[in-house]
């Protein structure tokens, strides 16, 4: 597929796909998102990639859905076509992918880094859920991981009032991760990504697919989860080398793939 919409590159064992519609702030149409669901197949599927970076431009990550697609739209076209089910595709990726945040993260942009499994934002970072001003509200999951990442009174407060949170209230509540000088962002995310790739794939995804755990079950019920796949760690070439690799004093070479 030929990516009009975005730009995809791979720093070693890093996919690296970056949001590239400038003239409408990477407003996510549904050829993007064919896009970039396309780069996201891809990079799944080669074993050399253990990481993937997921960014936009200085201006912005995403200011959201692309509101001239929508406006056309009736209830049948967007309920028949099942509208927004294409955009979830970032949140079933079995290996981790850090968003790198700079600008404007709005509606469906701030949805989609919520989809990632890290955010690192520029201290120019703006998230905000501004959909409430368009007679809807979120669409792409922000009423619900917006809630569980900061909690009721933030998110109501965002999505109600279509309040902007910057980068700095977004690391206080718990939104981002870490905040970053705007030129530095995308090395750091890179970096990160690559700190990522260097462990064992297989006990990577397993510690994701933990983790995403504790969002859908209750805590009884992700503990057993957890115990099990922790378990099966140690049929792992890599658990074996990992510690081998502690008792001897040495780096470990992770090879499972
Ligand atoms: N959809 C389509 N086009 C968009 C867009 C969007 N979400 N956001 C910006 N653009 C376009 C603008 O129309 C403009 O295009 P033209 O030059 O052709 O007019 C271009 O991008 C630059 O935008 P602005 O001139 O508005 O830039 P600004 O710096 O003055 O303002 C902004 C920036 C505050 C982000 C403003 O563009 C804005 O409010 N954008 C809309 C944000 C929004 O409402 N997002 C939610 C969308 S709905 C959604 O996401 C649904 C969902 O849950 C899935």
């Amino acid at each position: 597929m030929a990516y009009e919409n975005i730009l995809v590159d791979q720093k070693g064992a890093v996919g690296i796909i970056t949001l590239n519609r400038p003239n409408a702030l990477n407003a996510l149409n549904g050829a993007l998102i064919e896009e970039l669901n396309d780069a996201l197949d891809r990079f799944e599927a080669d074993p050399e990639v253990g990481a993937m970076v997921l960014t936009g431009s200085q201006k912005a990550f995403a200011a959201g859905a692309d509101i001239k697609e929508m406006q056309p739209k009736h209830y049948m076209d967007v309920y028949f076509e099942d509208f927004i089910s294409r955009w979830e595709r970032i949140s079933r990726c079995r290996k981790p992918v850090v968003a790198a945040v700079a600008g404007y993260a709005l509606g469906g942009g701030c949805e989609l880094a919520m989809m990632c499994d890290i955010i690192l934002a520029a201290d120019t970072a703006k998230f905000g859920q501004p959909e409430i001003n368009l007679g809807t509200f979120p669409g792409s999951g922000g009423t619900q991981r917006l809630t569980r990442a900061v909690g009721k009174a933030k998110a109501m407060d965002m999505i109600l009032t279509a309040r902007m949170m910057d980068a700095a209230e977004a690391e206080r509540v718990g939104l981002v991760s870490r905040v970053f000088p705007a030129d530095e962002l995308l090395d750091e995310a890179v970096k990160t990504a690559e700190k990522i790739a260097e462990k064992s794939l297989p006990a990577v995804m397993m510690a994701k697919e933990s983790v995403n755990r504790a969002f859908e079950t209750t805590l009884a019920e992700g503990v057993r989860f957890e115990r099990r796949l922790f378990h099966s760690t140690f049929a792992l070439e890599d658990q074996k080398e990992g510690m081998a690799a502690f008792a001897e004093k040495r780096e470990p070479q992770f090879k499972d793939r």
